[in-house]
């Protein structure tokens, strides 16, 4: 179970617009652990708080609170306004991990363990829960992926989306779907009468997924996309051919209104289909395209080629190998799904390590299946030979009420905002402003992009003054 442990005080920099900003007794300005970040022209990210254990999923409550599921620690609140005063921390551990997420009306908070899901009364004007956890679903406590990502669903009132990852690499215990790995269900919520079980309960929403950490609804039409995490190491017909294989993927798992999307509990390929990314480095390679579903190992009469293209559920898109999506947020109008990649480890030049921008237009992709450049990308980092020790990693993101993307770095400690740099919505972004004077053609998702001129100038129209924050926290 957490544990509550008393209030405690992180120094904090709030965001505030250059009229109306007063300096706070702490005054000072944050500097990123690393090297400034890039960012596309048009675009600026500024460091908001710095400090944190290895902040994960983020969310705003309805009183503009920015709640941070540290993991190992627990869930602290920063507030957004400036409030003076001392800037010290304390704490204890906690086993919550990854997940967060809010009732509609915002009075219930949601939060997620490697074993369970709890819920909490929840009051925004204090930031503080006013209950003691109550258990919802469990039965997870398996190794490995241990990230739970939880999602309420905006169109199906109750559902509660929880995503499970596998227990290793390549978990065989997969291929059975009541194992429970490696899937992603929806459990109603509304009244839990005994705990769920994840394995024997909920609706499923797709298996054969390896750790698909990012969900999320697109707005318009209650469609639920994820992003997965592939496989490490990949052989095929005795190469290695993990550099740039498989692909991450974005899949598709249908509607939660009752209406029976055909491939909606379907199985979408782990441990033995994988979408080909680099298609030229693939040994028996006729017929793949990127994204295009081909199985690991030797094929064989039962996993084989025909059997993964047949058989199981090809992703809606695919990104380069080993980037490790981790979060998937849509803005309001549906037009952009932004994408943290966390960064790789099994790959000789490390890629990732950056936030991309997908266009979306009638609650899909505009990029079509076999794309490689669906990715564009908004912030990342200078040099990614210095990843990952010298570079940020991004994990969650969240939008404020006036339309700022927030986005967490676990291996810093931080959080960073990501604004326009003329002062617009960077919610309100459409495609066609995501990268002004870009034409049709999009960056490349292997290159970083060169800082903006207000980037290295360090001209923006935000300031950041320091502000100390009651940390009002669960544990
Ligand atoms: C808040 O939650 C913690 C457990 O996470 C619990 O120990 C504490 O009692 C809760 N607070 C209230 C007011 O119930
Ligand atoms: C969830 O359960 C509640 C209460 O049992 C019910 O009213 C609601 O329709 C259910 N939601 C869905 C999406 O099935
Ligand atoms: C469910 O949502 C889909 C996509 O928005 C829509 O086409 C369908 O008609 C909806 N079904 C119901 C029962 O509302
Ligand atoms: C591929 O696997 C399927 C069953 O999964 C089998 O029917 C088919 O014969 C296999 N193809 C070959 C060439 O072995
Ligand atoms: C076929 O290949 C898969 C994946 O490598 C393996 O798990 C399975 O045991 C093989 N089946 C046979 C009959 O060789
Ligand atoms: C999103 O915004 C664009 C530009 O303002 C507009 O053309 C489009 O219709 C909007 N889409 C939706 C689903 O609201
Ligand atoms: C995308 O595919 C094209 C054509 O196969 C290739 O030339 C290009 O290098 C690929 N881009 C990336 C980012 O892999």
């Amino acid at each position: 179970m957490p544990r509550f442990s008393s209030l405690f005080l992180l120094p904090f920099l709030a965001l505030v617009n250059a009229q109306t900003s007063s300096t706070a007794s702490c005054s000072t300005t944050l500097t990123p652990k690393n090297a400034a970040p890039s960012v596309a022209p048009g675009w600026d990210v500024k460091l908001v708080a710095a400090g944190l254990t290895n902040p994960r999923a983020i969310i705003f409550d309805s009183s503009g609170h920015l709640l941070v599921v540290q993991q190992g620690k627990g869930i602290g609140s920063l507030s957004l306004t400036d409030n003076g005063g001392s800037c010290v921390t304390a704490g204890s551990p906690s086993d919550l991990n990854h997940g967060i997420e809010l009732s509609i009306d915002g009075k219930t908070l949601y939060a997620s363990s490697a074993e369970a899901v709890y819920a909490w009364d929840y009051d925004a004007g204090s930031s503080k829960n006013t209950s003691a956890p109550r258990q919802l679903i469990g039965g997870m406590s398996t190794s490995d992926h241990t990230t739970r990502t939880l999602l309420l669903s905006r169109w199906a009132p109750g559902m509660l989306m929880v995503s499970r990852g596998s227990t290793s690499n390549l978990d065989q215990q997969a291929e059975d779907i009541t194992s429970g790995h490696s899937q992603i269900k929806a459990f109603n919520i509304t009244n839990v009468a005994a705990i769920y079980n994840y394995d024997t309960d909920g609706v499923l929403l797709g298996w054969g997924l390896r750790n698909s950490v990012g969900v999320a609804e697109e707005p318009h039409t209650g469609g639920i996309y994820s992003v997965e995490n592939s496989v490490d190491e990949m052989m095929r017909e005795g190469q290695n051919i993990h550099e740039d294989n498989p692909g991450e993927e974005m899949n598709f798992h249908g509607y939660l209104n009752g209406t029976k999307y055909v491939q909606q509990g379907g199985n979408y390929g782990y441990p033995s289909c994988f979408a080909a990314w680099d298609v030229g480095t693939i040994p028996d390679n006729t017929g793949l395209q990127v994204g295009t579903q081909f199985a690991i190992g030797d094929q064989n009469t039962t996993i084989n080629d025909t059997f993964c293209q047949t058989d199981r559920v090809a992703p809606r898109l695919t990104f380069q190998a080993h980037m490790a999506p981790l979060d998937i947020k849509f803005n309001d109008n549906g037009s952009v799904a932004w994408i943290t990649f966390h960064g790789s480890w099994d790959r000789t030049n490390p890629i990732g390590y950056k936030l991309s921008a997908v266009e979306f237009a009638n609650g899909s992709p505009i990029a079509p299946a076999n794309s490689n450049t669906s990715a564009i990308d908004i912030v990342a980092n200078l040099d990614n030979s210095k990843c990952p020790d010298s570079c940020f990693r991004p994990v969650g993101l969240a939008w404020d009420s006036q339309g700022r993307l927030f986005m967490s770095s676990d291996a810093t400690g931080e959080i960073y905002v990501v604004v326009k740099s003329d002062g617009s919505s960077a919610n309100a972004a459409t495609p066609s402003s995501i990268l002004p004077a870009s034409g049709t053609g999009h960056s490349a998702s292997a290159s970083a992009t060169k800082p903006s001129a207000a980037a290295r100038n360090g001209l923006s129209v935000w300031v950041v003054v320091i502000a100390c924050v009651v940390f009002g926290v669960f544990y």
